[in-house]
């Protein structure tokens, strides 16, 4: 998608669709109300009262170049956020498209508290996010009308807020679309393929690891998981040097679960095809990469990516077993179906004994994340205050929420077993988002770990105006406003 930038006046600008965002009780702009003879006055007010997310399309008939004018709501001026932004305007751009525009312009917003590169940030993120199409594998391929370029009214601030919300979308897109591909698609070996000419493409380096290199490695708990499948694991980890290689490392692990049956401990029916999602974390992993490379940020990361599918099958690892892998510390299965945390374990474990300063991890890991929290918020879980504290921030910065569960000592008591050093279920249940998250934080020693949970938000039940149904590509901004940060903290 093209994204660019123009000093035009909105008189001036010849698109299909002009968008103004509007604040509520905010008249629309003076040049544009006059151009059209006193239009825009009548119908703000009247029938647009610039709610959230309101739009009210209103055809120029050739009194302005654009052939049409959007009016888009933001809500209460004082209570636009970046997400609120983002939002407007993918359902802008998407109210847009539906009208038939291939090209479109956004206004930016006057009356918010958010600078010209923010506000151009932000909108740039949404239209692009909002205009994604996921992919599909029908035969026939309908004609669908698409818009083709994104018009953003501003000046050098907001061309660099534009090409950063671009890099970023694109990141979240990519994301969106590997999580949403069907897990015959996608196997390990599909997904180590993708992540490789990702890297190929951005100037990053990789490796990947197939089921002899991950035993070589001696990824143990990966391979236990893997022991039910008739596909091979894959192990990839990418560096990206932009802080020419010398350190220090920042880590980012995703969870590469391609499909998850349950395995053994074998899934209900209903919902089990949306495990094709589990392997949301690597997502953006991946697609984080991509973004901090194509930012150009200076700072050096490695990225470590698990994958297998877990299926049940007569050679599967079982409940009952006690598997070790690169950490050296002991498990006792509890559940087949707590699979997650264990390849993760071995990520972590080898990020963190690849030397990493920081590392941050993505999973679609529990679902009682969706009881704490909702499809609202994910659940962070670390081992160092100071470090979640940031990357809580970096997320809220980035315009991704999540929320801070608690890890007093005693909560590493729900994972303690008595015939190893660990169990990968739950007692009771009990607080099972924070028991997931400690057990990967007992793989990665000193290091500061930061865990989040993005199992209810990584997918989006249902279409609205703003996205279509699917992988959200959640995690990616975090990571890539984790990683601008780190090297900030360098200098
Ligand atoms: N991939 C699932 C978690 C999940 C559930 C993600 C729903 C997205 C939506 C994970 O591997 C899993 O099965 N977790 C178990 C853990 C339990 C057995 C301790 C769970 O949440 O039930
Ligand atoms: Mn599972
Ligand atoms: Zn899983």
């Amino acid at each position: 998608m093209k994204v660019e930038v123009t000093s035009q006046a909105l008189t001036e600008v010849a698109v299909d669709v002009l968008i103004l965002p509007l604040t509520e009780g905010a008249p629309a702009p003076t040049d544009v109300n006059e151009a059209l003879g006193g239009l825009c006055a009548q119908v703000v007010g009247a029938d647009f009262k610039g709610e959230m997310g309101q739009t009210t399309l209103l055809y120029t008939g050739g009194r302005l170049p654009a052939r049409k004018v959007l009016l888009l709501g933001l809500g209460k001026a004082e209570k636009v956020t970046n997400r609120s932004l983002r939002r407007a305007a993918g359902i802008g751009a998407r109210a847009a498209r539906k009208s038939g525009a291939r090209s479109i312009a956004f206004a930016l917003p006057g009356a918010v508290e958010m600078d010209e590169a923010a506000a151009a940030r932000f909108i740039t993120e949404g239209a692009l996010h909002g205009l994604f199409r996921l992919p599909d594998w029908k035969s026939e391929k309908k004609p669908r009308p698409e818009v083709e370029a994104v018009h953003i009214l501003g000046g050098e601030r907001a061309r660099e807020g534009a090409e950063h919300g671009r890099i970023v979308a694109e990141g979240v897109n990519l994301a969106r679309a590997l999580a949403w591909t069907p897990g015959n698609h996608l196997t390990a070996a599909k997904l180590a393929e993708r992540a490789a000419e990702m890297c190929r493409e951005n100037g990053i380096e990789v490796e990947v690891y197939d089921k002899k290199g991950c035993e070589e490695l001696g990824l143990g708990l990966l391979l236990a998981v893997n022991q039910g499948s008739r596909e091979e694991p894959r192990f990839i980890v990418m560096r990206y040097k932009g802080n020419g290689g010398q350190g220090p490392w920042l880590g980012l692990v995703g969870k590469g679960l391609t499909f998850d049956s349950g395995g053994i401990s074998i899934k209900p029916t209903e919902g089990m095809w949306n495990m094709k999602m589990d392997m949301g974390g690597a997502a953006a992993v991946i697609g984080a990469m991509q973004a901090i490379a194509r930012l150009k940020v200076k700072v050096d990361v490695m990225a470590v990516i698990p994958s297998t599918d877990n299926m049940p099958d007569g050679g599967s690892y079982k409940p009952g077993d006690v598997v070790s892998g690169l950490s050296g510390k002991t498990v006792e299965i509890r559940s087949t179906d707590a699979e997650g945390r264990l390849i993760l374990a071995d990520g972590l474990a080898y990020a963190a004994k690849q030397g990493c300063r920081k590392i941050i991890t993505a999973s679609t890991l529990t679902g009682a994340c969706n009881i704490a929290l909702g499809p609202i918020r994910y659940a962070l879980v670390a081992n160092d205050d100071a470090w979640e504290e940031e990357v809580y921030r970096a997320g809220e910065a980035a315009g991704e929420r999540g929320w801070k569960l608690p890890h007093d000592e005693e909560y590493y008591d729900l994972i303690k077993s008595s015939v190893a050093d660990m169990i990968n279920g739950t007692k009771n249940r009990a607080a099972g988002t924070v028991a997931g998250g400690l057990f990967l934080m007992k793989h990665v020693g000193e290091t500061p770990c930061v865990h989040l949970d993005i199992a209810a938000v990584a997918w989006k039940s249902g279409s609205d105006e703003y996205e279509d149904e699917g992988a959200t590509g959640v995690g990616t901004r975090t990571f890539v406003e984790a990683a601008r940060r780190f090297a900030e903290g360098l200098r």
